[in-house]
């Protein structure tokens, strides 16, 4: 006995709301939602969620003498919070009080008009990413299939630290270097990719100005250096080479980038089978035949209990 059944519904898909879910997963941060609070107004109790200010993953004083205690206390406890303690103020009350930082980033960076949370919002996420990729005795190279991909996609390390350097010096005014992981296509519907390419699955180092970061171009970051000035003047004045060197050679936590690197790749590959399927149901919808089932016997439930 054959039996017909319709095809499935299309499904669909709210791409922002998604991919921000998604890369907030895979970069690990998310918003902070253990400082709950509960306010009785009207009669009526609202709950609200905060973005807490992340005390950094080791001591003030930890990185010297290559990042000093007093660029670290300006830095993370008066700029930092700074970014924090506006984006709170700027969303309290809004949508975007209930959606990941990683989202707010993504959805208020609307195509390059961004809105006015975007600058906060990218700054708080940016911070917390730069002091998770540096750690005590840091620096040197890493190893294993990060470092095989580097030496892939930039011919050798040392040509990797050589093009990382001239991102993070060029960058004209404030901003950010990054190395990514690049596994996307080339429009991302929220903005065009900045370095147009078929090739997928690959590292690449890219810069960016004042707060923007790579979210938005849905790329997965890996690795970032803060080079607005406020991140090294007390320690180096005005010689961001010098800073961008020590920060490679002395700083970076090649665990925390193998770590984001392993994420990233399985982000990539839940994407491809998500749109697998959507390829197969968009191919069943498009040929307009409905899909046939085939039941042995009377058709009846053979595993019913009843
Ligand atoms: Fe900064």
């Amino acid at each position: 006995m054959a039996a017909s059944v319709a095809p499935a519904p299309s499904l669909k898909f709210s791409l922002l709301p998604s991919q921000g879910s998604n890369l907030v997963a895979t970069c690990g941060l998310s918003w902070r939602q253990q400082e709950r609070r509960s306010r009785r107004m009207a009669g009526r109790v609202a709950i609200t969620s905060k973005l807490e200010l992340k005390p950094p993953p080791y001591p003030m004083d930890a990185l010297e003498p290559h990042m000093s205690k007093e660029t670290f206390e300006y830095h993370w406890g008066k700029h930092h919070r700074a970014y924090v303690d506006n984006l709170n103020k700027q969303i309290d009350g809004t949508d975007f009080e209930n959606m990941s930082l990683g989202d707010v980033v993504v959805v208020t960076y609307n195509k390059g008009d961004v809105l006015p949370a975007f600058n906060n919002a990218a700054q708080a996420w940016n911070h917390e990413f730069f002091w998770e990729s540096m750690k005590p005795g840091g620096g040197g190279k890493p190893s294993g299939e990060l470092l095989k991909l580097i030496e892939r996609d930039f011919g050798s390390f040392e040509k990797f630290v050589q093009e990382f350097k001239a991102a993070a010096s060029t960058q004209f005014g404030s901003g950010w270097a990054w190395l990514v992981y690049k596994a996307n296509r080339l429009d991302v519907e929220n903005a065009v990719n900045p370095i147009p390419s078929e090739e997928d699955k690959k590292l690449v180092v890219v810069k960016s100005p004042n707060a923007v970061n790579p979210l938005v171009w849905d790329y997965d970051p890996l690795l970032t250096i803060d080079v607005w000035e406020h991140a090294y003047y007390l320690d180096f004045q005005n010689r961001r080479p010098d800073y961008i060197s020590t920060f490679m050679e002395k700083l970076v936590s090649w665990e925390a980038v193998n770590a984001r690197l392993e994420a990233a790749k399985a982000r990539a590959s839940k994407r491809e089978e998500e749109d697998e399927m959507k390829k197969r149901e968009e191919g069943d919808i498009g040929d307009s035949q409905p899909v046939e089932m085939y039941v042995d016997g009377d058709g009846q439930d053979d595993d019913s209990d009843d």
